[in-house]
């Protein structure tokens, strides 16, 4: 059979997707020469990864690990997925692949996504790529050094609601900016109990959207001020019963950007969403920027947005432009990421970003421990789109 090249794709994959929508998309991916995926967790998250995944004409899926077997098993049959292991040690010496695609435990990330970087493999991590920046930071030099890829989820800046809010900053539309805002919550996960245990908090799984998105519109963050609590102290979780919450389930971030710009993101699981942890059908504002000139507003949240509004001196009623998302979804990060490495191309997400905001998560609990504004050192590529 014959191969597609790496230069072919970028302009094949656009057919081939046009075809797929037409005929099982199995019978293109056979041809081309793909990127072997290797995914490791395969729980609540990995239900959305692995159809998106096996839909990219980029992409080989060839194995699956979990530490729970009959999960492994159940995943692998359903996919049709070749390999199964209930370890990372077997996972890396068995069937070869290319990249680790890391869906487990928030506090496992850092160490798994090492193991796959010292046996030469490029890493996609869900959030946080590490337990904190300075093994987060490692874990990048770490890649280089191996000549390796390291990339970590949110995808938020990957939205065409994202790229026109970014181009409208960037055109100046809005003035000097004074402020901005963002706030994403719900009820709190049920099935899980890594999410309230040390190392977990709503944070790092749910304020890093907002994060990302901030700090991708506005630019790297100086300084930090936070507080943080716990408003329930038990929970009810699937796989533990009853536990103590130990991890913040309450925040207020305020962030200092460059030119006297602030802004403030709020998470938590205590939230009662009337939309759910799904976010559908919600219709309103969840991330808010206001210059001297315009203010503008994301509809919907920012990993699943519905449009943009913009209301500007010269045009003073409310118009929502950007209702289309495309082809994006908040899980396709893997995808995107393997196609990138296909193609020899340069995805706008990038690691330099995820530790920036791993760092303000950091910051923000060394604020709420000390009472201080705590200052950041690290900076990422500016403006992303
Ligand atoms: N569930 C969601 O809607 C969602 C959405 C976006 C991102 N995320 C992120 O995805 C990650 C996973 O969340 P989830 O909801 O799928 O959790 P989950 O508990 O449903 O799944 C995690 C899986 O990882 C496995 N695991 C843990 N340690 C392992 C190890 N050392 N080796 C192999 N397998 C291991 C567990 O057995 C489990 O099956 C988290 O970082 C979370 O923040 C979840």
């Amino acid at each position: 059979m014959k191969k597609v090249s790496r230069q072919d794709f970028i302009f094949q994959s656009g057919i081939l997707a046009a075809a797929a929508l037409l005929s099982p998309i199995h019978s293109y991916t056979k041809e081309m020469d793909q990127i072997k995926v290797g995914v490791i967790g395969c729980g609540k998250v990995s239900q959305a990864y692995l159809p998106h995944l096996l839909k990219s004409p980029a992409v080989e899926l060839v194995s699956v690990c979990d530490i729970v077997p009959e999960r492994v098993y159940e995943t692998a049959e359903k996919h049709t997925i070749p390999h199964q292991y209930d370890n990372i040690e077997a996972m890396l010496e068995g069937a070869p692949f290319d990249i680790l695609v890391n869906l487990t435990d928030m506090q496992e990330h850092g160490r798994l996504n090492r193991q796959a970087l010292e046996k030469g493999r490029h890493v996609w991590s869900e959030k946080p790529l590490a337990n904190s920046y300075r093994e987060g930071r490692s874990l990048l030099d770490l890649a280089r050094a191996k000549g390796l890829k390291l990339w970590s989820a949110p995808v938020v800046v990957n939205s065409p609601q994202f790229a026109f809010m970014s181009r409208t900053i960037q055109d100046g539309k809005l003035g000097k900016i004074a402020a901005a805002h963002g706030h994403y919550g719900h009820r709190g996960p049920s099935w899980s109990a890594f999410f309230y245990e040390k190392g977990g908090g709503s944070l790092p799984d749910l304020g890093v959207y907002n994060l990302s998105t901030l700090t991708g519109l506005l630019g790297p963050a100086k300084s930090v001020i936070a507080m943080t609590s716990i408003v329930t102290e038990q929970r009810t979780t699937g796989n533990k019963g009853e536990i103590e919450v130990e991890a913040e389930d309450n925040a207020m971030v305020l962030m200092e950007h460059a030119n006297g710009t602030l802004s403030h993101v709020q998470s938590g699981f205590n939230y009662f969403d009337p939309y759910g942890h799904e976010g559908t059908g919600q219709n309103r504002p969840t991330i808010s920027i206001w210059g001297t000139k315009a203010n503008m507003s994301l509809i919907g949240y920012d990993w699943a947005p519905f449009g943009v509004e913009l209301a500007t001196l010269d045009n003073r009623e409310t118009v929502r432009y950007e209702t289309d998302a495309g082809s994006y979804l908040w899980e396709e990060g893997a995808s995107v990421v393997s196609e990138s490495l296909y193609s020899n191309s340069e995805p706008i997400i990038n690691c330099e970003h995820a530790l920036h905001v791993l760092e303000i998560i950091e910051a923000a609990r060394e604020s709420q421990e000390t009472g201080r504004r705590i200052s950041l050192t690290s900076t990422f590529p500016y403006p992303l789109v």
